[in-house]
């Protein structure tokens, strides 16, 4: 049987979302990425959206707190009993042991590893959707209608953290706060290290078979 409470770690522009999207469809399960709770907190000009917004678009990290009680709150819903995709959470060692502490046991960590010119690359092209989230490149996957999202409709914009200065630090981030992980789940024993280079199908095809067993 498949393993089904499993996180996404990796820089960011790895191709987290994209894969975790792909997963959560093939196997039922939720995919909670706090980066897409967070911005929804922000179209809806929430006290959350507008405290975490000063951070994200800097590049810098929402403080753990803030974060370890949204994903707290979305883990007891009853969608994700039978396991879900964790997408950009945990992010620093502090919120890794608070999901200890909550007793949630990951079956597996998919560990995405890209070379930093390729992020750049991913990121400096993506497009997203500020309606449903839906994600685009302009070279890798183009929306069928140039500019506009086909899942919805909506017109697709650059995220203001995919300017490069806010690359810039959000690679810092990843460095020094959560690269630290790769180890603390290896020595969990639940790290898988997943090639995240070529297509997005090539990646998914080695993604599923890590965690099908
Ligand atoms: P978040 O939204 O989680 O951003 P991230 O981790 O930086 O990851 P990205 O969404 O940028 O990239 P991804 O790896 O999902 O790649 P994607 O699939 O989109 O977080 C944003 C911010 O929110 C943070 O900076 C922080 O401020 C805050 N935050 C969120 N969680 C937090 C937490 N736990 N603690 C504190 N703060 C938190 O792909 C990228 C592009 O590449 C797309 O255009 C895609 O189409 C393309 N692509 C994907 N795969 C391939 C491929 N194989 N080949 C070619 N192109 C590809």
């Amino acid at each position: 049987m498949a393993k089904t409470k499993l996180m996404m770690l990796g820089p960011p522009g790895a191709g987290k979302g994209t894969q975790a999207q792909q997963l959560a469809e093939k196997f039922d399960i939720p995919q909670i990425s706090t980066g897409d709770m967070l911005r929804s907190a922000r179209r809806k000009g929430t006290e959350l959206g507008k405290e975490a917004a000063k951070f994200m678009d800097a590049g810098e990290l929402v403080p753990d707190e803030v974060v370890i009680r949204i994903v707290k709150e979305r883990l007891s819903e009853p969608d994700a009993e039978g396991g879900f995709i964790l997408d950009g959470f945990p992010r620093t060692v502090g919120q890794a042991e608070a999901l200890d502490e909550m007793g949630v046991e990951l079956e597996a960590v998919l560990n995405i590893e890209v070379s930093e010119e390729e992020v750049v690359r991913r990121l400096g092209g993506r497009l997203s959707c500020p309606n449903c989230g839906a994600t685009f490149h302009e070279e890798f996957k183009p929306p069928t209608e140039e500019g506009v999202c086909d899942e919805c409709g909506s017109d697709l914009v650059k995220r203001p953290d995919d300017r490069p200065e806010a690359i810039r630090e959000r690679l810092k981030a990843y460095h020094a706060k959560t690269a630290p992980l790769v180890d603390y789940y290896r020595d969990q024993g639940v790290l898988i290290d997943v090639d995240g280079e070529g297509t997005p199908d090539e990646v998914y095809g080695r993604a599923e078979a890590a965690i099908s067993d």
